[in-house]
């Protein structure tokens, strides 16, 4: 029963800029009524409602690259996050996605805003619901979308150090360090900074294709003479919101990082770039700990093995011990199948004390395009499994802990819970 598949196009009354578009993916025949019938009055004109859920949206590709705001039914969905987070990269950059549903969880919600949604309305919708969470989907972008992705709002906001840490070698935390930058600048809009730490033997420039330098070392040997052009001069750019930093120094030669080298370095990294994620080598615990002390996130790699679990217990003890505030996310690694691991996720959790964040799945084709094409896995391999897996996780680092999204979000709860005490009456 989808209706005219023509798109809805209408302009805002007394309103010169282009005419509004919209369309809604709807799965019940009162909640289709409803959406077109308010879309239809906002927009003055018909919309393109059509039945069906997230899984029809997800599966479909032709999207009007003026689509201004997508209705979108997460009914039946198994992870309407990792969905909702899939479906908003594959939307125009513009359009401004409402999902509804039949979940009535603030949890959900502000996961969904953490991806980019710009509201959710619980079903049964109320009279009203619907034309007002669009026009104030409206008003939000013209404002410059302050609770979207690339939001003017995180501009301000404090400087981030995401530090990946494999507990042992080959764990794949320079291809999730990668990943996680990539997917992070082009969520954000804003210029992510790579920095390998492994001086010697850093894997991360090969991987980008991207030329090592000297500069790193004198660097961190001398702190105070980096300034903004500094960085500027060094950071190499991979694409329009990826830059990366790495060096390669003579297997001979030895380093010694002088204390709080990296904490100084990183600080005036900072001055340029907000987000910074690095890639912390494990064969040199005195810059390991510096880098984590410096960190205000932290992402560590586990194996599926005896050895990569008490490794990774003896990191979080370091990260516990130095860097008690930072924000640490537990992950299991993808190198090795987990079907054939004699160690299991469950065991992780109960010697660690605490839940896996992400289990990062084998993908050993998607790795592979990445390093062949010297491209981030986000760019060589899109519809990669671990794409999808590392989804949340990225969400979760620009999501509400920060500035305006935090305000904002605030605020539409508070409207979110009066629409559900309004639809009780
Ligand atoms: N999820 C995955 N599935 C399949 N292969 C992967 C995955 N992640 C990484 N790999 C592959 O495993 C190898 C090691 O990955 P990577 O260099 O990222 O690990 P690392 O932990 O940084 O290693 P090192 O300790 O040498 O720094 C690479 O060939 C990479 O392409
Ligand atoms: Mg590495």
């Amino acid at each position: 029963m989808a209706a005219s598949a023509a798109q809805q196009v209408s302009a805002l009354p007394g309103d010169d800029k282009p005419p509004v578009v919209a369309m809604a993916f709807v799965t019940e025949a009162a909640a289709q009524a409803r959406v077109s019938a308010e879309l239809f009055s906002m927009t003055l004109g018909k919309t393109n409602v059509r039945e069906g859920s997230i899984d029809n949206a997800l599966a479909f590709s032709e999207w009007p690259r003026d689509l201004d705001i997508l209705v979108v039914d997460l009914a039946n969905s198994s992870d309407p996050v990792a969905d909702a987070a899939a479906l908003k990269t594959a939307l125009p950059g513009s359009c401004s996605v409402i999902g509804i549903g039949r979940i009535n969880d603030v949890a959900l919600y502000r996961d969904l805003i953490a991806v980019g949604f710009s509201d959710y309305l619980a079903l049964p919708l109320a009279e009203g619901m619907m034309g007002r969470a669009a026009e104030r989907a409206l008003e939000q972008r013209e404002r410059g979308g302050a609770t979207m992705h690339g939001a003017p709002a995180n501009k301000d906001a404090r400087p981030r150090t995401l530090s990946v840490l494999g507990a042992r070698g080959g764990v794949g935390a320079t291809t999730a360090a990668i990943t996680i930058a990539a997917m992070l600048g082009a969520r954000l809009k804003e210029e992510v900074l790579l920095i390998d730490f492994d001086l010697h033997y850093g894997s991360l420039m090969l991987s980008l294709d991207l030329e090592a330098i000297d500069a790193l070392r004198e660097a961190l040997d001398q702190p105070d003479r980096i300034d903004a052009l500094f960085i500027q001069q060094v950071a190499q750019k991979k694409n329009e919101h990826l830059f990366a930093i790495g060096a390669e120094e003579a297997p001979s030669g030895g380093f010694q990082a002088r204390p709080h080298a990296a904490g100084d370095f990183l600080r005036q990294v900072h001055r340029r770039f907000r987000w910074v994620v690095a890639d912390v080598p494990r064969g040199d615990p005195v810059l390991q700990r510096q880098i984590i002390e410096a960190s205000t996130d932290i992402l560590l790699i586990a194996d599926l093995s005896l050895p990569g679990v008490r490794d990774a217990m003896r990191i979080q003890q370091v990260i516990h011990d130095v860097a008690p505030s930072a924000q640490l996310h537990l992950a299991t690694s993808g190198v090795l199948d987990s079907r054939r691991s004699s160690v299991k996720v469950a065991d992780v959790e109960r010697t660690l004390k605490r839940k896996v964040d992400c289990q990062i799945p084998s993908d050993i084709p998607a790795a592979l395009a990445a390093v062949n094409f010297g491209k981030p896995l986000p760019e060589a391999a899109p519809n990669s499994t671990i794409v999808k897996a590392l989804r949340p996780l990225v969400a979760g680092l620009d999501g509400l802990g920060e500035g305006g999204a935090a305000k904002k979000a605030s605020g539409l709860i508070g409207r979110f819970t009066q629409g559900i005490k309004s639809k009780k009456k």
